[in-house]
């Protein structure tokens, strides 16, 4: 996929404007599956348990620069800087919007791109990535299996090139699991995230292989179906304010996505995955 079809596919999936999004997101602005702990856990605490358990992963404590791949909103490069102080932290994402509010922060050591990791350049090596959420984004549905894997492993060279001998590499996504790619639905790929399709588990470990050690796999679906419940729950209680900001069309057509997307995950057709990996070098295992 050319970066334009990227970032056009992006764009009309995030863009739909901040203020849409600061409705039903939590104060955390954190746009994907939360870690849960128990039922009378608040979305809220759930993100930020999500949050740390990445920025644990990478070691952020011990961090001079972190890059985060899909930065949304900006709570990993935000909790970077303050929480872990971090000299230098680069956030890239294909959302106008999103730079703009991350720009607007002015979190001390912290750039957010409008950039393609595939157009990426580092100043320097970095001692962690992340990505969370952008992994879904890199495929579309007619690649065929190979061109996926192809484009996944293209990722994972970038980054393990980019990472620091003792590096690390944190990574969740959303997967097909008890399904096929063919059964996707057609009112996703079409009007909620265009251009996309998902990876499956032995997509990305056949990506990995001889590049990324997996060193921890977690299937967190039912989180992410308790985040979309929240979120759609959320969503209902502003719909007045929601179809004022965006019209109704488009609030019904996320209300539609967070109660199939929530169905999906509860049934195992999709699942969460969060991967931590380090980088092989020459050859031998660390
Ligand atoms: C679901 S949001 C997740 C944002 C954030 N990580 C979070 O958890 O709140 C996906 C993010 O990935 C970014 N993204 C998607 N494809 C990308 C690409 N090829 N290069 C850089 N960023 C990308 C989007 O712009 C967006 O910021």
């Amino acid at each position: 996929m050319s970066s334009d079809i990227a970032r056009a596919a992006v764009q009309y999936h995030y863009d739909v404007g901040n203020a849409f999004y600061d409705l039903w997101l939590d104060d955390t602005r954190t746009y994907s599956c939360a870690l849960r702990d128990g039922p009378d856990d608040t979305l809220e605490a759930a993100q930020e348990r999500k949050l740390a358990f990445h920025l644990d992963a990478i070691g952020a404590d011990r961090a001079a620069s972190v890059l985060d791949i899909g930065c949304g909103w900006g709570s990993v490069l935000e909790r970077l800087a303050l929480t872990h102080r971090v000299p230098r932290s680069v956030g890239l994402t294909l959302s106008e919007e999103q730079a703009s509010f991350v720009a607007a922060r002015g979190h001390p050591g912290v750039e957010a791109r409008v950039q393609d990791w595939r157009d990426h350049q580092p100043d320097g090596a970095y001692d962690g990535i992340v990505s969370i959420g952008a992994f879904e984004h890199f495929a579309r549905p007619d690649d065929t299996v190979a061109e996926k894997v192809a484009r996944y492993r293209e990722f994972f060279l970038r980054c393990r090139d980019w990472l620091t001998p003792d590096g690390t590499l944190s990574l969740q996504t959303i997967a097909y699991a008890n399904m096929s790619r063919d059964d996707a639905s057609g009112f996703m790929q079409r009007e909620v995230f265009p251009h996309a399709d998902l990876p499956t588990l032995s997509e990305i470990a056949a990506a990995a292989e001889g590049v990324f050690e997996i060193r921890s796999v977690h299937n967190g679906r039912l989180d992410y179906a308790w985040t979309c419940e929240q979120w759609a729950r959320r969503l209902r209680a502003r719909r007045a304010e929601a179809t004022a900001l965006v019209g109704p069309d488009t609030v019904a057509r996320y209300e539609r996505y967070l109660k199939l997307s929530a169905l999906g995950f509860r049934m195992g057709k999709i699942g969460l995955l969060r991967l931590v990996m380090a980088p092989y070098r020459d050859g031998f295992f660390r």
